[in-house]
């Protein structure tokens, strides 16, 4: 039997516009995905999946769409589990060339789902990584990131960024452009997120930025502007001025709010955040519903965030500079 875990990530800067070529700043946080993978002796796959990140709370999705009927969340995480996992599993076997193995899996997640912290990236690479182990094969992080970039572009038809899947892969903040992705030097992040209890629908949301940009050049310009803001960002993140990294949020936020991407809950939970004194929020991830990020050394935020309207979770979750690995 082998456990793995992977976290999540936030987006520091960038999303949206690393769809367009511009870079981004995705960041692994400490909340994990544990995936336990042991062996069976046939070549069927069991899968179990547990939800730890809200204690028997219901996801109402928020995409706008009237026919998603409220969704338990532990039920929702098999089903969304159940797809990434058939591709994890696929890429373990061809990696270890066991075409016939078959597995008893067990996910727990502390991960919100399809709520911009990666939830899916994340059980992803750690069921290839438990999975090639238990069949006794090693693979280096890079193949183990790319193999979940596979996965994930197969179950999302063809559409998805390796930001989550190398980040998870590699722990720590990561430099997205195009296929390039390379780790790059952090001080300690104090992140605060905010759950709204909701989620995007990301094609959608990427969709209407793309519509957008196409119909206006300035909003084709308002994509250029957050790569100009990614590209200062990278500099004020290797000299760790976390005052000016919270502005360049601040700053990044207001340009996603402009393409239509934030929702009332994420800008109630921003502006909570700013108002007890973060020195940066934003939205993460695709947006629409979901989380926010906020930068802050203090408790303020989260206890802020504890009692603002629309925030469901608020926890404090520090970079974290592992990425996939075992679990003893
Ligand atoms: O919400 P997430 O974590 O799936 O992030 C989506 C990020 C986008 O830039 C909007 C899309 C992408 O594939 O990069």
């Amino acid at each position: 039997m082998v456990v793995s875990s992977a976290p999540g990530k936030v987006y520091l800067f960038g999303e949206h516009a690393v769809v367009y070529g511009e870079p981004a700043v995705p960041c692994a946080i400490e909340r994990r995905a544990r995936v336990t993978v042991e062996a069976r002796d046939d070549d069927s796959l069991r899968v179990h999946a547990e939800d730890l990140s809200l204690d028997g709370f219901t996801v109402e999705y928020s995409d706008g769409s009237d026919d998603d009927p409220d969704v338990d969340v532990s039920e929702s995480l098999v089903d969304a589990a159940m797809g990434y996992i058939d591709a994890a599993v696929e890429q373990a076997r061809d990696a270890a060339n066991a075409p016939d193995a078959g597995f008893d899996i067990t996910i727990e997640s502390e991960i919100p789902l399809g709520a911009g912290l990666g939830s899916s990236a994340a059980v992803t690479t750690a069921g290839i990584h438990a999975a090639t182990r238990e069949l006794g094969v090693e693979l280096p992080t890079e193949e183990v990131a790319e193999r979940a970039y596979q996965a994930e572009l197969e179950v999302q038809g063809g559409d998805a960024s390796r930001a989550d899947t190398f980040c998870s892969a590699t722990g720590g903040a990561v430099r997205v452009e195009g296929d390039d992705c390379r780790a790059i030097e952090a001080p300690d992040l104090p992140f605060v997120i905010g759950f709204d209890g909701g989620a995007g629908d990301t094609g959608r949301l990427v969709a209407g930025v793309r519509a957008l940009r196409e119909e206006y050049d300035f909003a084709a310009d308002t994509v250029e502007s957050i790569g100009d803001v990614v590209r200062y960002g990278e500099q004020v993140l290797a000299e760790g001025d976390i005052e000016e990294l919270g502005r360049l949020m601040n700053f990044n936020h207001g340009l996603l709010e402009a393409l239509g991407v934030s929702s009332r809950s994420l800008d109630q939970m921003v502006w909570a955040a700013r108002d007890a004194g973060a020195l940066g929020s934003k939205l993460t991830g695709a947006g629409g519903g979901g989380c926010i990020v906020a930068l802050d050394p203090t408790d303020s935020t989260e206890t802020a965030l504890d009692y603002t309207p629309g925030c469901e979770d608020a926890f404090r979750a520090e970079l974290d500079t592992d990425g996939v690995r075992v679990e003893e």
